[in-house]
């Protein structure tokens, strides 16, 4: 069936998308230590433009007027993807606030909750119904996720590398703010999630356009972030300082997971969506270690791996429909 191959296509570029992020984050960090560094708001802000760019591209082919029709005369339905922008939005900076007050693996580790509220809300907003083994296997992949973390720790998009104060550790006061931070994240990462995944799968408006109009929010509140966190800085040496090639391909690489994530949301949904996540940060370990050999595994990271892929079975185990009892 056409749907079931865009549903595992989506999946499978998904786990492609996330880990060449991932392995290419960790990259920029050693590359990076010295020489100006490039605004994480600024790299937002081109992001969004591309992945506008690429939708309007897209959506062009198949006939020209649809953005007029579509998007201008429909200002309701626009104004709808205000939500989910303006909560992204807010997450991507509490994220920020996260990283400036927890070391990395805390943040990661914190942060796989997501995978539990994503679930909450996709019963609560969307009616779905998950079975225990479903339920068994999700906190499973959390638990994995995490394990796998405490070790293998990056530093998330769009955060700079220097706002994990890595040397002094943080103090109470500020773990707290950080966990803080990480917690509401968790919940605006699931509720965005759900939030546009009902919006796809009630109106008949493609992917495309529904990604157009987020991104136009997108772009809107970040060069409103871009200007109220760095506008003196980019006042001073344009938007563009510290970029060089590995930092246009985190762009290009988060402008793309923009895409893939839009249509992961509408071909299969957020909480697959998790799976593939996980398994894409096992795949850019197993890279890491063969590769760049810059990661030595322990016997915690190898546990952690061992539930995430368990956890994947287990959880389309339930999902396979009951042997037909006419035949038993
Ligand atoms: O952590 P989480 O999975 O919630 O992060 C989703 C990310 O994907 C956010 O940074 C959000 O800005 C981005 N996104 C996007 N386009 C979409 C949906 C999400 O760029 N259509």
């Amino acid at each position: 069936m056409a749907s079931s191959r865009l549903k595992y296509l989506s999946l499978g570029v998904l786990v492609f998308q996330t880990t060449s992020l991932v392995l290419t984050m960790r990259y920029s960090r050693t590359l990076q230590a010295e020489g100006p560094r490039y605004l994480a708001s600024s790299a937002v802000v081109v992001a969004e433009v591309i992945k506008i760019l690429t939708c309007v591209l897209l959506v062009f082919k198949e006939h020209s007027d649809v953005l007029r029709q579509e998007i201008m005369h429909k200002p309701i339905e626009t104004l709808k993807l205000a939500i989910p922008s303006g909560i992204y939005t807010l997450q991507n900076n509490l994220l920020y606030v996260a990283l400036s007050n927890l070391d990395a693996a805390t943040y990661q580790v914190t942060y796989q909750l997501k995978i539990l509220t994503t679930a909450l809300f996709s019963v609560s907003m969307l009616g779905r119904r998950l079975g225990v083994y479903q339920w068994l296997s999700l906190l499973i992949l959390m638990g994995g996720v995490a394990l796998v973390q405490v070790q293998y720790s990056f530093l998330s998009w769009p955060s700079e590398p220097t706002a994990a104060p890595e040397e002094d550790a943080p103090s109470a006061g500020s773990q707290f703010v950080g966990v803080a931070a990480v917690l509401v994240a968790c919940f605006s990462s699931g509720f965005a999630g759900v939030y546009f995944e009902k919006i796809l799968k009630e109106s008949k408006q493609s992917v495309w356009v529904r990604n157009i109009q987020l991104g136009l929010f997108g772009l809107v509140f970040g060069l409103f972030g871009m200007v109220a966190y760095d506008g003196e800085r980019v006042r001073e040496s344009g938007m563009f300082q510290g970029y060089n090639t590995v930092t246009c391909s985190v762009v290009a690489l988060q402008a793309l997971g923009g895409l893939v994530i839009a249509a992961v949301i509408k071909y299969a949904d957020n909480i697959l969506k998790g799976f593939a996540t996980s398994l894409s940060i096992i795949l850019s370990t197993l890279i890491s270690y063969f590769w760049l050999q810059d990661f030595d595994p322990t016997g915690v990271f190898f546990l952690g791996a061992v539930l995430v892929i368990a956890a994947t079975f287990l959880y389309g185990y339930e999902g396979r429909p009951s042997p037909n009892p006419s035949r038993a």
